[in-house]
């Protein structure tokens, strides 16, 4: 009797106090609809996908302490993604933080620390040697659209619109660099479109999906975009990031195909100046 009074008193307590194991929990709930903008002092990094997924709690609202656990949980959640990606990208992820090799979470803004895994010619970002290289850019993005005229962007279109994004860094900013790793990480990026704002079944998806999706990195749900009833798979990932590597690069790709764990070795893009040799490429960061 004594131990079901205890039950009773301990479930009427708050769920932090009770089971401290939610207190973390608490932090990813999320949901597709409850979009928040972030504050001034929370964290928000180069990558649309995962401040989207904080602006939407699925991950921690002030973008910081990101485990493995919180990580696979909010990428599950708010875009059904397997959680194989989830430890990959997560390996990756933890690299950024100034603590690593001590560290076990990542924040979302350490994700741009100079030489681990931001890279020139982004989509909707400018280059390091420009400006900030984290939030979104106007100007970048509407460079990148040129390529989309219709209301739909293709395989085709997105590799053409990556490819003219290289050459105009290759052109116009002398300290342009990338990687044999940071390119494939650049293709990995152009999949999620097709997988996560599409349902991965076809190569295309809606233009103004990811125009709302990059601009305010919020979940289009207001525009009819549901989030994809199978789960992501890895292999689905590499197939499109292959498409689209061999349309942009006109094949040469084969040469550098591989497995993931092969292709990431240390995990390391170069810094500045120090050139990496030849990498395999990475398959979505
Ligand atoms: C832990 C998981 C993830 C990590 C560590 C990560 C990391 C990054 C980084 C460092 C960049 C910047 C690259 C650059 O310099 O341009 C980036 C860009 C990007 N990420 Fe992620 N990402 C993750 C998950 C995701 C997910 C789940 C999605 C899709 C829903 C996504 C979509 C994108 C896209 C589309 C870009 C390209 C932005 C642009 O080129 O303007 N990412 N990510």
């Amino acid at each position: 009797m004594k131990a079901f009074q205890l039950l009773v008193a301990m479930t009427s307590l708050t769920p932090t106090f009770a089971f401290p194991h939610l207190t973390e929990r608490q932090a990813t709930s999320g949901s597709q609809t409850g979009w928040q903008a972030p504050g001034p002092n929370d964290a928000r990094g180069p990558c649309p996908g995962m401040n989207t997924l904080a602006n939407h709690n699925y991950l921690p609202h002030d973008g910081r302490g990101i485990t493995l656990q919180i990580l696979t949980d909010g990428m599950k959640e708010g875009y059904n993604i397997n959680s194989g990606d989830a430890r990959l990208l997560f390996s990756q992820a933890v690299r950024t933080n100034p603590r690593y090799p001590l560290a076990r979470s990542f924040d979302l803004d350490t994700l741009g620390t100079e030489g681990v895994l931001e890279h020139d010619i982004s989509l909707s970002r400018t280059d390091r040697y420009f400006g900030d290289p984290l939030p979104f850019n106007a100007t970048v993005w509407a460079e990148t659209s040129t390529h989309f005229p219709n209301d739909f962007i293709t395989v085709p279109q997105l590799a053409e619109a990556r490819m003219a994004r290289l050459e105009t860094s290759k052109a116009t900013n002398p300290e342009h660099e990338l990687s044999a790793l940071g390119s494939g990480f650049s293709w990995g990026e152009c999949a999620s479109f097709f997988e996560i704002m599409a349902d991965g079944t076809e190569g295309k998806v809606k233009k103004e999906y990811i125009d709302y999706w990059l601009e305010n990195e919020r979940l289009p749900v207001e525009l009819g975009w549901q989030k994809r009833s199978t789960e992501m798979q890895g292999s689905e990932r590499e197939e499109f990031s292959q498409q689209l590597k061999d349309l942009g690069e006109g094949g040469e790709s084969s040469a550098s195909g591989g497995s993931l764990s092969a292709l990431l070795g240390d995990g390391r893009l170069a810094k500045r100046g120090e050139r990496s040799g030849k990498h395999p490429v990475v398959y979505w960061h």
